[in-house]
């Protein structure tokens, strides 16, 4: 006899990307910043006293809030600090979406969405991405005819990196009859100034996810945040959010990053610059990839190479590196690669060269 709920003993569950237990292993499959945070996360670390653990945390962390919101130029109050991004994917359904009603998003996208989906037993209406994997013109149609109650956008896209139209996403929001939740996990990795923010004064129903895990270097940290418009936060704030869902060590290193900004912007155009270079040389090899705005390229293996995608995968891993192979529709012949290092990624390209040749 099962006491899981019926929907819960159907679904499988979200299968993480691999975490190798030896240092060695060159990781290039879950989309890390392959620089290290801030020096002043490590200040935190070392003059952190443990007595202060003996109370409970900062609950709504105001101070954290606070610096996000002048980042962004909005209130506090259009702030929602959350433990990684994926916690706010899990607020927003449950705060916003009826068990049965429907969540939207894009064929292919951030295979978390569908599992929470599936938590909280509600159909996913899935719109394929054209072969350029551009979105359909008619994409909010779809949705609202599927009365679609939340849509999960990811901008730049995962696992493509291609990158929305600022003006198209303004459309979107207006066409939608739906909560727009754009997954910006990606942004700071985007070439130029892109104001996304500025959409919650114009549009009541976007919520904006932003995380400290790629652009600041803290993906073992687990903080995250969400902006929009106060009627949306509220809720997830006062209502369904855990009373202490952020400790207080992640509070004081989430603030020490985010106010480092110049030191996180550095390793953005070093992650931008490499992924051009890496690009090219991939190019050279046979190996084409859309142009990407994150930390990773969608790399396709032709039919010409004469090795399928599967085998790049498993032979870059025989030899400790470590890539994504999603698999399923579109995506079979396709290998998703972090952007690593400089030497990092002369090491991929080295070993690459070795088994194509
Ligand atoms: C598209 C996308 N959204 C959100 C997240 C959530 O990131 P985190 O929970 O680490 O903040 C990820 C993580 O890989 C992601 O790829």
């Amino acid at each position: 006899m099962s006491f899981e709920r019926e929907n819960i003993r159907k679904m499988s569950g979200y299968a993480s990307g691999e975490q190798p237990e030896d240092e060695s292993t060159l990781k290039l499959n879950t989309n890390e910043n392959p620089y290290p945070p801030s020096p002043q996360v490590s200040k935190v670390l070392a003059t952190f006293k443990a007595e202060s653990l003996r109370r409970y945390p900062p609950a709504t962390a105001a101070r954290f809030r606070g610096l996000a919101a002048e980042l962004h130029h909005v209130s506090p109050n259009n702030v929602i600090a959350t433990r990684g991004g994926d916690e706010l994917l899990r607020l927003a359904i449950t705060t916003f979406v009826d068990p049965g009603e429907c969540i939207g998003v894009t064929q292919p996208t951030y295979s978390l969405y569908p599992v929470l989906a599936q938590i909280q037993n509600c159909p996913i209406v899935e719109v394929p991405l054209l072969d350029n994997w551009a979105l359909p013109e008619n994409f909010a149609q779809q949705m609202n005819q599927s009365k679609v109650k939340l849509t999960l956008l990811v901008n730049p896209h995962a696992p493509t990196g291609t990158l929305l139209d600022y003006d198209r996403i303004s459309l979107l929001a207006s066409d939608l009859d739906s909560i727009l939740l754009l997954d910006e996990a990606y942004i700071d990795f985007v070439e130029g100034p892109y104001p996304t923010t500025e959409l919650i004064n114009e549009h009541g129903n976007i919520i904006i996810l932003r995380t400290l895990s790629k652009g600041y270097s803290l993906a073992g940290l687990r903080f995250g945040y969400g902006i929009a418009a106060e009627p949306l936060i509220d809720p997830m704030m006062s209502k369904t959010r855990d009373s202490y869902n952020l400790d207080h060590l992640s509070q004081l290193i989430a603030e020490a990053a985010i106010l480092d900004q110049e030191h996180a912007k550095k390793t953005w155009l070093r992650v931008i610059d490499e992924r051009r270079r890496l690009q090219n040389a991939l190019l050279g090899l046979g190996l084409t990839s859309p142009p990407s705005q994150a930390n990773f390229l969608l790399v396709s293996v032709p039919a010409s190479c004469g090795l399928s995608a599967a085998d790049i995968y498993q032979k870059l891993k025989e030899k400790h590196i470590l890539v994504r192979h999603f698999g399923g529709p579109g995506l079979d012949d396709k290998l998703r690669i972090s952007i690593g290092t400089i030497e990092e990624n002369n090491h991929l390209l080295s070993t690459l060269e070795q088994i194509l040749a």
